[in-house]
């Protein structure tokens, strides 16, 4: 892999990229092989994304990219051009917090809290299309989000509340 030297990447040629935030439009010059995660926590201070491993093994850095999960440390910012990116931030409805995220706070499934945005938006991403998942399928949606603090029991219950809680 080439590494840059200080001052090089701004030598580079950068792109113009466009897209929604949390239904706020952004608009940014990037080089184009910055990262999405780099460009949303560097750029546009959205630092609720977190920066966990950078090579996608952890799964803090996951947003949604036109409702659709995926780690930012692994898409490229120009992936982004012209699609929807919502983080934790656009999970507040009216103010209120995502009932997700309000059966987290329920089960005190939160310690330090770094994995949780990225864990809230992988879950969603699979409650769409899985509404009522077993104890075991809950444990399979986790399965590329680590989290160093809970041990996931908790976690795993603000789940089944959550999921009582949806038709
Ligand atoms: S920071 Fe992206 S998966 Fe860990
Ligand atoms: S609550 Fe600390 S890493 Fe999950």
């Amino acid at each position: 892999m080439k590494t840059l030297r200080p001052g090089e990447e701004e030598r580079m040629e950068m792109v113009q990229i466009e897209f929604t935030l949390n239904g706020e439009r952004v608009v940014g010059r990037t080089p184009p092989h910055r990262t999405l995660l780099q460009f949303l926590r560097d750029e546009i201070q959205a630092t609720e994304v977190k920066y966990g491993c950078g090579e996608g093994v952890c799964g803090a850095c996951a947003v949604l990219l036109d409702g659709q999960a995926v780690n930012s440390c692994l898409t490229l910012a120009v992936q982004a051009h012209g699609r929807q990116v919502t983080t934790v931030r656009g999970l507040l409805q009216d103010g209120e917090l995502h009932p997700l995220q309000a059966a987290f706070v329920a089960e005190g499934a939160v310690q330090c809290g770094f994995c949780t945005p990225g864990i809230l938006i992988t879950l969603l991403d699979h409650l769409q299309h899985h509404p009522h998942p077993s104890r075991e399928e809950i444990r399979q949606m986790l399965a590329g989000n680590l989290c160093r603090c809970t041990g996931y029991r908790k976690i795993i219950k603000a789940v089944e509340r959550y999921t009582l809680s949806v038709e």
